[in-house]
């Protein structure tokens, strides 16, 4: 007899015959989004709006600065409004501009099509795996021409890829530029050296659904005696984000903390959208999805967000020593129900920022079903080679595949949502499949 679909067999969980009794309302999915914020960083965001203090900022961005280098182990680093704004400041950094080439994995966002677009860079399509949805080195050779300047290895929701070594030898050999966007990687190792520092320069991102989180922002790092100069040259004289987009950013924060993060947000929930709905910051500006110029990818991170990431950043191990966990937990659930993990390169520290895993494209066309069998909200990272770009890159198969079958698990479960997978493992809900 043919297997069941693995759709079909979950569907026999007696988890999902909860939500089809109509008692969905006794468990709210597990977000994707704002999963870190505390209490602590919304005091700390009334704070900047109530009594900003030009002094105390100042002191506060000297400490994010001095922590950022310390923690991985860099000698410069510079501030900016985003992961895609950081991205903006690699191209100035390396001097790339109209008519250079940059190679990026025909899985990845927008946001960084646009970022080395907006400085007259183009991006060329490189081919995934599909072990760890890294670039695939044997397709990179036929991507490289005579305007190649750089290679951009994006560590994908975290893991370090399959094809890291060879890439790295492979820029060398040719005398790209690397960088690397650990956009989805802050904190993670491979080989004992924090992702970020395995190349020429890296950045990163605290965007709301990362793994440190001011709602935007971002950073470039480098150890370069001759890139890091520059980069803080530039961060000098980048225009700083300006008050009104850094208050929306503040109130964006509080909201995402009532409606998203807090215990107690079926009742919070309401109030923050009552009062705080109109001001809200959105991931993308319209401009962005028609690749019209937007300004917020040319400005720096103003002083007035130091204490907000210095105080996400200060809880990024304990955070990713719970992502390692839930990602052992997804493992083992994925083994049991007949999904491939993905497959994480040896001597190797993830950040798990989400647990992918290649399902069906019905499932990742409509996962509410999956959501409901899970509790969790279920991440459809990407959705196009360059989400949420629409485009059909033939030369590209994997990417292609990807966005289509690709969905993504939160790894920061609240605690009662592991006893809830204990539960499961000790067999307490669980029927044979
Ligand atoms: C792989 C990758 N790189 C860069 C970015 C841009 O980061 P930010 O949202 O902080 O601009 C994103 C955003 O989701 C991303 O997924």
């Amino acid at each position: 007899m043919a297997p069941k679909h693995p759709m079909e067999r979950l569907k026999k969980s007696p988890l999902f015959s909860l939500e089809k009794r109509g008692l969905k309302w006794l468990r709210r999915p597990v977000p994707l989004l704002s999963a870190t914020l505390t209490l602590r960083d919304v005091g700390l965001a009334l704070r900047e709006m109530w009594l900003p203090s030009v002094t105390r900022q100042k002191k506060e961005m000297a400490r994010l600065t001095q922590r950022v280098k310390e923690f991985l182990g860099v000698t410069h680093v510079g501030f900016y409004m985003g992961g895609r704004a950081s991205l903006c400041a690699v191209m100035r950094t390396l001097e790339l501009g109209p008519g250079d080439e940059v190679l990026i994995p025909a899985f990845t966002c927008q946001c960084v099509v646009n970022g080395l677009r907006y400085e007259g860079v183009n991006p060329v399509y490189v081919d995934i795996e599909l072990e760890s949805y890294g670039m695939d080195a044997s397709k990179v050779e036929a991507a490289v021409t005579d305007r190649t300047r750089a290679l951009l290895i994006q560590h994908t929701f975290g893991l370090p890829g399959r094809d890291l070594q060879a890439l790295l030898d492979f820029a060398r050999k040719k005398g790209l530029y690397i960088i690397e966007d650990c956009a989805h990687a802050t904190g993670g190792m491979w080989r004992g050296k924090p992702l970020g520092t395995l190349g020429d320069i890296g950045f990163f991102s605290s965007e709301r659904s990362k793994i440190i989180n001011t709602i935007h922002g971002g950073f470039v790092v480098t150890n370069s005696n001759v890139l890091g100069p520059r980069l803080e040259e530039d961060q000098r004289r980048a225009l700083e984000a300006p008050y009104d987009f850094v208050d929306r950013l503040f109130r964006t924060l509080i909201h995402s903390y009532l409606t998203l993060t807090s215990p107690l947000a079926p009742v919070t929930a309401p109030l923050a959208q009552w009062h705080l709905g109109r001001h809200l910051l959105p991931q993308m500006h319209e401009a962005e999805y028609s690749g019209a110029p937007c300004p917020q990818y040319h400005w720096r991170m103003p002083d007035s967000m130091a204490s907000l990431m210095l105080n996400q950043v200060s809880a990024v191990e304990s955070q990713l020593s719970r992502r390692r966990d839930a990602a052992e937990k997804w493992r083992g659930w994925a083994l049991k129900h007949g999904f491939r993990p993905p497959v994480v390169s040896s001597d190797s520290e993830p950040t798990w920022l989400r647990f992918p895993l290649c399902m069906a494209p019905e499932v990742k066309a409509d996962p509410q079903e999956l959501e409901g069998l899970l509790g969790v909200t279920v991440g459809v990272w990407f959705q196009s080679a360059a989400h949420p770009l629409p485009l059909e890159l033939a030369h590209c198969p994997n990417g292609m595949k990807a966005s289509k079958c690709c969905i993504n698990l939160p790894t920061l479960l609240p605690q009662s949502f592991a006893g809830w997978r204990r539960s499961m493992e000790r067999g307490k809900f669980e029927q044979p499949l």
